[in-house]
C-alpha cells in the first residue's frame, strides 16, 4: 500500500498525454485489432498475409479513420474494423503493386516483397485474401440499429474507393502512362485514384459513421483530398532518391515531372491547404492536424 501510495505521487501531477503519446496509443490498438482478425489459422496464405500486414507499415489510413471519427463522437470500437478493413485493402495493393506484373519490386518497407518471400502464386491469392476479409470485417461489424444506414454507406464508399473507379482505376493509369506521357493534369488524376481514393474514403469514413454535418463533411472532403495529394508526392520524392538500376519499373512520378523542388512545394502547399480545410470548416482535430505535418518530414519513411 505505502508503495502503491509513494508510486502515485510520484506521477503527479499527471503529464497530459501529448499527440505523439496518442497517436502511438492508437496504433498499438490498430496492431491489436490486426492481429486478431489475422491469427485464426496458419495456413501459407495465412502467413503471407501477416507477412504483410506486420511488415512495419505506418498506418496512415486508419489513423485517418479514427482520428475523424473522434470529431464526430464514433467510439474506437464502431471505427476499428473499417480503419483496419482499410488498412487490409492498403496491403493487398502493396503486395499485387510489387509483383512482377506491375512495379517488379523485390523490396517493400526495407524487407523482402510478399512474391519474393512466398512466391507469386501465393502473393496474389494472399492479396485477394486481405482484399475480401476487409469486406467480411466491415459487414460483421457491430453497430446499432439506428447506425446501419451508415455502415452500409461507408461499405459501399470504401468499395468504391478501392475499385476500378477509385485505387484499381490509378493502378491501370500508373501501369499504362510512360513519364514521357504525362503532364500536370493527367498526373494529378492519376494521384487521386491511385492513392487519393482510399485516404479521402478513410477520412470520409468516420464522418460518415458520426454526426458529421455538411459542412463538416465538406471540410473532410478537402482535407482528405489535399492530403491524399500531398501523401503521393512525397511517396514520389523519396522513389526519385532510390536506385533504379535494377529490374523495378519506372512510374509516373511527380519529382521527375516538376523537379524535386517544385514537388517538394507542392507537398507544402498541399498540407497547409488540408489544415486550412480543417479550420474553415472548424474541426479542430490535433491528430488531423498531426497526421497532415507528418508529411512534410522526410524520415517518417525509415522503415520503407
Ligand atoms: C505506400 O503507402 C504506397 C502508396 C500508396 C504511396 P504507405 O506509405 O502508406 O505505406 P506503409 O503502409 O506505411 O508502408
Ligand atoms: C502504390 O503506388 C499505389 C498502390 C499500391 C495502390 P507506388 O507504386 O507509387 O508506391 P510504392 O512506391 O510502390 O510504395
Ligand atoms: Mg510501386
Amino acid at each position: 500500500m505505502k508503495r502503491l501510495i509513494l508510486k502515485t505521487m510520484m506521477n503527479f501531477p499527471f503529464k497530459p498525454m501529448n499527440i505523439e503519446d496518442v497517436i502511438n496509443n492508437k496504433i498499438n490498438a490498430i496492431e491489436s485489432y490486426l492481429n486478431h482478425i489475422l491469427q485464426e489459422e496458419d495456413s501459407v496464405l495465412d502467413q503471407a498475409m501477416r507477412y504483410i500486414v506486420f511488415s512495419g507499415g505506418k498506418r496512415f489510413r486508419p489513423l485517418l479513420t479514427l482520428f475523424s471519427g473522434d470529431c464526430f463522437g464514433v467510439t474506437q470500437k464502431v471505427l476499428m474494423p473499417f480503419a483496419c478493413a482499410l488498412e487490409l485493402i492498403h496491403n493487398y495493393s502493396l503486395v499485387h503493386d510489387d509483383l512482377p506484373s506491375m512495379d517488379n519490386d523485390d523490396f517493400r518497407r526495407g524487407k523482402p516483397s510478399c512474391h519474393k518471400v512466398f512466391g507469386e502464386d501465393i502473393a496474389l491469392l494472399a492479396g485477394d485474401g486481405l482484399l475480401t476479409l476487409a469486406f467480411e470485417i466491415m459487414t460483421r461489424a457491430s453497430v446499432d440499429a439506428n447506425s446501419l444506414e451508415k455502415k452500409n454507406r461507408v461499405i459501399s464508399l470504401i468499395g468504391k474507393a478501392a475499385g476500378i473507379r477509385g485505387m484499381i482505376g490509378g493502378q491501370l493509369l500508373d501501369i499504362s502512362y510512360s513519364q514521357e506521357d504525362m503532364n500536370k493534369q493527367k498526373m494529378y488524376d492519376l494521384i487521386s485514384k491511385k492513392t487519393g481514393a482510399l485516404i479521402l474514403a478513410a477520412v470520409m469514413a468516420g464522418a460518415y459513421l458520426g454526426d458529421a454535418s455538411p459542412r463538416h463533411l465538406s471540410g473532410i472532403e478537402d482535407y482528405g483530398k489535399s492530403i491524399g495529394f500531398a501523401f503521393q508526392i512525397r511517396d514520389d520524392v523519396l522513389d526519385s532518391y532510390e536506385d533504379h538500376s535494377g529490374e523495378k519499373k519506372r512510374r509516373p512520378n511527380m519529382a521527375l515531372l516538376f523537379g524535386e523542388d517544385e514537388a517538394k512545394r507542392l507537398i507544402v502547399h498541399f498540407v497547409n491547404r488540408g489544415k486550412e480545410a480543417l479550420r474553415k470548416a472548424v474541426i479542430d482535430s490535433e491528430g488531423l492536424f498531426a497526421l497532415a505535418s507528418k508529411l512534410l518530414d522526410e524520415k517518417q519513411n525509415e522503415n520503407e
